[in-house]
């Protein structure tokens, strides 16, 4: 589904993503971890076509390059950004409206309305708080809401940057749980985690990232059960 081939990417002089090849297969949740300063970030907006990249991006068989960043969700790709960015002056279903502006023109209100109706019955919470600002949830609601206005757009690629930074263990347990609801309903992840051992436990491959470049990647479990993984990613 995505055949990503000598991705570099660089800010001025400094190269932060070093010309790394990976792919991810349709159906697939794949995680990429990496201590904080990685490039996994950097990797996922030039996927999402926010910075400039060097490399072929191959989605569905065609370049992304070739895709203007505001084609991207109607080509099946959605970004779930690190920090979220829920518009917190946004009621709930105001920012779940915001997800689905590009369906409203494509298939009008009926589509939204079942946009609606998916993301809340994955996401109760959600429903419950939907006439309350976003700014007012908590961490994790906001997470599940980042998430469920990316879905809006009924993507079939996810890219999540983090999505359990910042929040108690409790939270990050449900918002793992909606990732895996969502891998389970067909949606193909890309999951970016600093928790190394959350997100192999979710995935079903690894790619290791070490100051911009692939260290190495194999199946999650064996990443879990992989010495230098566990010396370097998972404390033990
Ligand atoms: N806007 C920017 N300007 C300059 N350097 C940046 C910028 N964003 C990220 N970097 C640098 O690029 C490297 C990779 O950052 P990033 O992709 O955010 O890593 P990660 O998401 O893995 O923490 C880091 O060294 C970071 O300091
Ligand atoms: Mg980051």
């Amino acid at each position: 589904m995505l055949e990503v081939t000598g991705l570099a990417v660089s800010y001025g002089g400094i190269r932060a993503v070093k010309g790394i090849t990976f792919h991810v297969n349709a159906g697939e949740l794949v995680a990429l971890i990496g201590a904080n300063g990685a490039g996994k970030t950097s990797t996922l907006k030039a996927l999402a076509r926010q910075l400039p990249a060097v490399g072929s991006l191959r989605y569905e068989g065609r370049e992304l390059a070739e895709l203007a960043p505001h084609q991207l969700i109607g080509a099946g790709i959605a970004l779930v950004p690190e920090g979220r960015g829920v518009f917190a002056r946004l009621t709930v279903e105001e920012n779940l409206d915001m997800g689905a502006y590009s369906l409203t023109g494509r298939a009008g209100r009926q589509a939204v309305a079942q946009g609606l109706e998916r993301a809340y019955a994955l996401m109760p919470r959600l429903k419950e708080r939907r006439r309350q600002l976003a700014g007012t949830l908590s961490g994790g609601e906001q997470q599940m809401l980042a998430i469920a206005r990316a879905l809006m757009g009924e993507p079939r690629l996810l890219l999540l940057d983090e999505p359990s930074m910042g929040l108690a263990p409790l939270m990050v347990q449900k918002v793992f749980e909606v990732i895996r609801e969502v891998r389970a309903a067909g949606v193909t992840v890309l999951l970016v985690e600093q928790n190394a051992r959350l997100a192999l436990q979710a995935a079903d491959r690894g790619y290791v990232l070490e100051s911009g470049e692939l260290a190495f990647t194999d199946d999650a479990p064996r990443l879990l059960a992989d010495p230098r993984v566990q010396a370097a990613y998972l404390g033990e």
